[in-house]
């Protein structure tokens, strides 16, 4: 298995790609913790998945735009896994408004939870990896964050950001040996993609090779493979998986 006795920590694990990751890490051998925002009976459905791969599962709610309960899930997970080996940068928001008429808040609130949790998970977990000498990390950007594809300007500034964080702890972690990866998706069907409005989906299956949306299932596959050990050669890069699109 890709991920055998790993121990992994998917932020935004209660729904979409992020309930994808949990049940195919663990389907690939790995105990696996998640946080999630609010919806409580949504995580508890991604633990039972889990369960049902017969590897423990810990959830914990933890919005990761706080920078406490980012520090204290980190910590939690540490204590009761004894380690991390993997961290997946997955919980993220959208919103589907034009930037003419954007209020500020969306900005705000987008900044906060996509850029923000990136260093309020990202750091505690980098730390934690450093001390291990090894460690995976991968983050679930978007091919907003690459190309000009309609998508909302603070969605795909933050996207945009998340590649730079990601190619800047590569670095910085190398010598000590964590990897530190992206995968770029283009539309995968969550409820997420519901922000996106029909006429900018209708477009995006014209422009996909393959006519057609990304399934989260699609986007974990590969994730787990990304993440693995036997992908120990690749690191600072960026992976887009989109179907492939030619805008
Ligand atoms: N779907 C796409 O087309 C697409 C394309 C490119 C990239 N992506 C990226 O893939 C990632 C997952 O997207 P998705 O489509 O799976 O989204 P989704 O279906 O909306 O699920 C989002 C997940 O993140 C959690 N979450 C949201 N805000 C959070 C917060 N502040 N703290 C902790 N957890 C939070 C949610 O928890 P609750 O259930 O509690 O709300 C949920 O588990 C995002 O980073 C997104 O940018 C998605």
């Amino acid at each position: 298995m890709l991920l055998d006795d790993k121990k992994v920590l998917v932020t935004g694990g209660s729904r979409g790609i992020g309930r994808s990751l949990c049940r195919v890490f663990a389907r690939e051998g790995a105990d696996v913790a998640f946080c999630y925002a609010s919806n409580e009976e949504a995580a508890r459905e991604t633990e039972r998945l889990i369960e049902d791969e017969d590897r423990a599962a810990l959830a914990r709610q933890a919005d990761v735009g706080d920078r406490e309960a980012a520090r204290g899930l980190v910590e939690t997970v540490t204590d009761e896994f004894g380690r991390i080996d993997v961290l997946v940068l997955n919980a993220g928001i959208n919103r589907g408004s034009l930037f003419l008429r954007m209020p500020d808040e969306d900005w705000d609130d987008i900044m906060r939870v996509n850029v923000g949790g990136l260093y309020n998970v990202g750091k505690p977990v980098f730390q934690q990896m450093t001390r291990q000498r090894d460690g995976a990390i991968l983050g679930i950007t978007s091919i907003s964050g690459i190309r000009s594809v309609p998508a909302g300007v603070p969605y795909a500034t933050s996207k945009a950001a998340m590649i730079g964080f990601i190619k800047a702890i590569a670095r910085e972690g190398g010598t000590v040996g964590l990897r530190a990866n992206a995968l770029a998706v283009g539309v995968v069907e969550t409820d997420l993609a519901s922000t996106i409005p029909e006429r900018f989906l209708e477009r995006y299956r014209d422009w996909c090779a393959q006519g057609r949306l990304g399934q989260p299932d699609e986007t974990a596959e590969l994730a787990a493979f990304l993440a693995s050990e036997r992908n120990s050669y690749m690191t600072g890069e960026v992976i887009v998986q989109d179907g492939g699109v030619v805008v």
